[in-house]
């Protein structure tokens, strides 16, 4: 059953089903409203003076260094295609349930799968989120419903890999390697995989015994994030939860598995979770962005050489690392774990 259904169903659902109260949950840990996860200027790494773009590289590095999260502004993502692509969403989680389940995969690389949870086959506990994960590159796949859809996520999909690529070459910039030495090592182009996952989570009567995404790293390179305007992503930093307020338009970036791995560990991919609040509907957009999925990756020769240390993780493909991920529980780091 998902989210959505299990609230409408019970008219004003009053308390949460035993299966998705988190048995440790939020008040183990601190809350810091203070800080705020660093921004990126887009505009100055693609189109400012010399100057300005290695400033930017400098501030990308601290960002992936200290945070393994960022906002990214003045970006080239129109506000028209960000807004469909909300709206589309809302349209497609309103279909009947049996209009979505023809989408109900089973399969990690099934093209569309809808669903609940993160696998609900070891889920101990139930997540409160219902997501709809598209898999659009290099294979393009979209559900035919709503209406328009398909045209908007290909457009958005793209625009996204284009903001993945340009801040690649500032992180490659940024770890003393060629712009270009990140992408060519990796293969990443036209044939990397891409993978969108949308995220809903519908208001609950209980937000502060459920989760909706607990404590996990995201397994690709770099994650590009949009939401509805409300928050709940929160970030582990020196051992507090630091809530991402995202501004109106903009983006949250972060460092994924394959990202640490490449970089020996200097980007650290980060923890976070998502919370989930008592009002109104979340809806978060994500794409993965990641090498080709036959890409074995591995700490690059050139830094573990500089580094003068020794390769920190041994090689993978991306492909059987996502594997790795999905047969395990979402917890943490642990999945990186496997390849140290
Ligand atoms: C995610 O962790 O992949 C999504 C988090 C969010 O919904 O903000
Ligand atoms: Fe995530």
């Amino acid at each position: 059953y998902c989210v959505k259904e299990l609230v409408e169903s019970r008219g004003c659902l009053q308390s949460v089903p035993s299966n998705y109260v988190f048995p440790e949950n939020h008040d183990d840990c601190i809350i810091s409203e203070e800080e705020t996860i660093p921004t990126i200027d887009y505009s100055l790494l693609t189109s400012g003076s010399p100057e300005q773009r290695s400033k930017v590289i400098h501030k990308l590095g601290i960002a992936c260094r200290e945070w393994g999260f960022f906002t990214v502004i003045n970006h080239e993502v129109p506000k028209t295609l960000r807004d469909e692509m909300i709206k589309a969403t809302e349209k497609f989680f309103d279909l009947s349930e049996e209009d979505k389940r023809e989408y109900a995969g089973k399969k990690l690389f099934d093209p569309i799968r809808w669903g609940t949870s993160f696998n609900v086959k070891v889920d101990k506990t139930f997540f409160w989120r219902d997501y709809l994960k598209v898999q659009v590159h290099p294979q393009f796949n979209a559900p035919k419903n709503p209406p328009g859809f398909s045209e908007a996520l290909e457009e958005y999909c793209k625009k996204n890999r284009e903001l993945a690529s340009e801040l690649l070459k500032g992180i490659s910039a940024s770890l003393g390697l060629e712009e270009s030495y990140l992408q060519k090592t990796l293969n990443v182009g036209s044939n990397s995989h891409q993978l969108l996952v949308i995220n809903m989570y519908p208001p609950c009567p209980q937000p502060e015994v459920v989760m909706g995404l607990p404590p996990h790293s995201d397994h690709g390179l770099l994650t590009v994030l949009m939401q509805n305007g409300l928050g709940g992503l929160q970030v582990q930093h020196n051992g507090k939860w630091v809530p991402v307020n995202l501004p109106p338009d903009s983006f949250v970036v972060n460092v994924g598995d394959q990202m640490e791995i490449f970089s020996n560990g200097m980007y650290k991919s980060v923890v976070h979770r998502a919370v989930v609040n008592g009002k109104a509907t979340r809806i978060s957009i994500g794409t993965a962005n990641g090498p080709p999925l036959d890409t074995v990756v591995s700490p690059a020769p050139e830094l573990v050489d500089r580094q003068n240390r020794h390769a920190g993780y041994r090689g993978i493909t991306y492909k059987q690392y996502m594997e790795l991920q999905q047969s395990n529980h979402l917890d943490g780091k642990s999945c990186l774990t496997h390849v140290r």
